[in-house]
């Protein structure tokens, strides 16, 4: 075994690119970082100059269907395609079968995730009655050893405020009591916001087979009522509150205005949103299926405008795998919702950060002019670490290194049979892309 010394690579922090020599120790530690670290008999040389390094990314949103799922995705194979994709911690969803609303349920999980390595997983909890509110409340007071390094590996509290995949829509009656408890507890809480009153009447009144009648059937105007419904909450109770995957104008303005009034009031945004629209379902069709919904250019140009000025805090993947027999057998509107993202983003985001949108065709849809490396790191990395406390480890001295190499001007055509996900299909099939991840260090 060999130290490890990368030469000349950049290095993307948050105030700006440094270039600079990286020392890695046997241990696995960052030994030294310097502008010019003098060859090292017991180092191997690795040239990375024109490559920028980030920390392994972190992607607090993810669906990786173990257990109970497991003809979807494995822990396994979705961790893989995590590392593949230069994301090297995940906050996974409580929606599996059985859901992680129990003390027994968590605790499989963490035994399960202690054997894959490479990919650190945290699990949000969730709560859908009074019943899961104990026992979280249980989980996070308990004083017991188990307890304790069970709470290690919980990242928070998951809320479907509507039903989605799992049907884990809480009870209405216990929200106030959860967000008291959140805030009470410094637990940090996430809801996916859609109005289950408002998505009923129009599914009632739709009477389409098309697949395209998913965005109109949850329309804009229930995320909007949803997260109107959730910053009511948090102003009552004080609970620190992140809003999934928002994909709507209205949701940032309120999030934007949510901020202003000094709320403790966070949000994501998924590359599907920023990337696809509801046009693509005219050649994804149940493939871009996804709750909530894509909508239209307008919705998907608003968050870029909350990226670029800071309303948006995190790019989650809301990394969903289903099987393509899943997605095309029946009728279009019972097709399981969700896509596969988490291997894909970070080049998806690096082309933006390149001033090349990526696409099919190569044209330059939308997107802010001013994106940078720099924004990849904020929203992938920095932010999403501290809303949900993860202690992820940034390249520098001392630190664990877990470092992704990328090659920013490397173009190269996403095809799934070349990515890492059990399900085997992207919705950006066929895209160019520029920004090639290399090397992933993760021991
Ligand atoms: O599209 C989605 N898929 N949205 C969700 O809320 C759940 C997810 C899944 O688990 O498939
Ligand atoms: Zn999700």
């Amino acid at each position: 075994m060999k130290k490890i010394l990368l030469r000349g690579g950049s290095i993307v922090s948050e105030s700006g690119v440094q270039v600079s020599d990286v020392l890695i120790g046997l241990d696995g530690k960052i030994e030294m970082i310097k502008k010019t670290i003098q060859d090292h008999k017991d180092a191997e040389v690795s040239d990375v100059s024109g490559k920028l390094l980030f920390p392994l990314l972190i992607d607090c949103h993810v669906h990786f269907r173990e257990p109970g799922m497991e003809h979807k995705a494995t822990m396994q194979t979705e961790a893989a395609a995590a590392l593949a994709g230069g994301v090297g911690t995940v906050c996974e969803m409580p929606n599996t079968i059985p859901p992680t609303v129990t003390i027994a349920a968590l605790a499989d999980k963490v035994r399960r995730a202690e054997k894959i390595a490479g990919c650190r997983m945290l699990f949000f909890f969730g709560v859908t009655e009074a019943a899961h509110l104990l026992t979280l409340k249980e989980l996070w007071t308990g004083t017991s050893m188990e307890l304790r390094r069970l709470k290690q590996h919980c990242c928070g509290v998951k809320l479907y405020l509507d039903h989605s995949t799992g049907d884990q829509k809480v009870d209405g009656g216990i929200v106030e009591e959860i967000f008291r408890a959140c805030a009470e507890l410094k637990i940090p809480l996430v809801a996916h916001c859609e109005d289950p009153e408002i998505n009923s009447k129009f599914q009632k009144s739709n009477s389409s087979t098309d697949v395209s009648a998913h965005s109109s059937m949850r329309p804009p105007e229930s995320e909007a009522a949803s997260i109107e419904y959730a910053i009511g909450m948090v102003r009552k109770t004080g609970a620190a509150f992140h809003i999934a995957h928002l994909s709507t104008k209205q949701g940032i303005d309120l999030v934007r205005a949510a901020k202003k009034e000094g709320l403790p009031v966070t949000c994501e945004v998924a590359p599907h949103h920023l990337f696809l629209t509801a046009d693509d379902y005219a050649s994804l069709g149940t493939f871009a299926k996804m709750n909530p919904p894509l909508r239209s250019g307008e919705h998907r140009d608003a968050l870029w405008k909350g990226i670029e000025d800071g309303t948006v805090d995190c790019i989650a993947t809301d990394h969903a795998p289903h099987t393509k027999d899943e997605k095309l057998s029946g009728e279009p509107l019972k097709a399981p919702s969700g896509v596969p993202g988490v291997e894909t983003m970070l080049p998806l985001l690096l082309s933006v950060a390149a001033g090349k949108w990526p696409s099919v065709s190569g044209k330059r849809v939308t997107g802010s002019g001013k994106f940078t490396y720099t924004d990849i790191l904020r929203l992938c990395f920095i932010n999403p670490n501290r809303i949900f406390s993860l202690g992820a480890s940034g390249i520098a001295e001392k630190n664990p290194a877990k470092i992704v190499i990328v090659d920013p001007t490397k173009e190269w055509l996403i095809e799934a049979k070349n990515l890492h996900s059990k399900c085997g299909w992207t919705p950006y099939e066929g895209w160019r892309v520029t920004g090639k991840i290399g090397q992933v260090i993760a021991k």
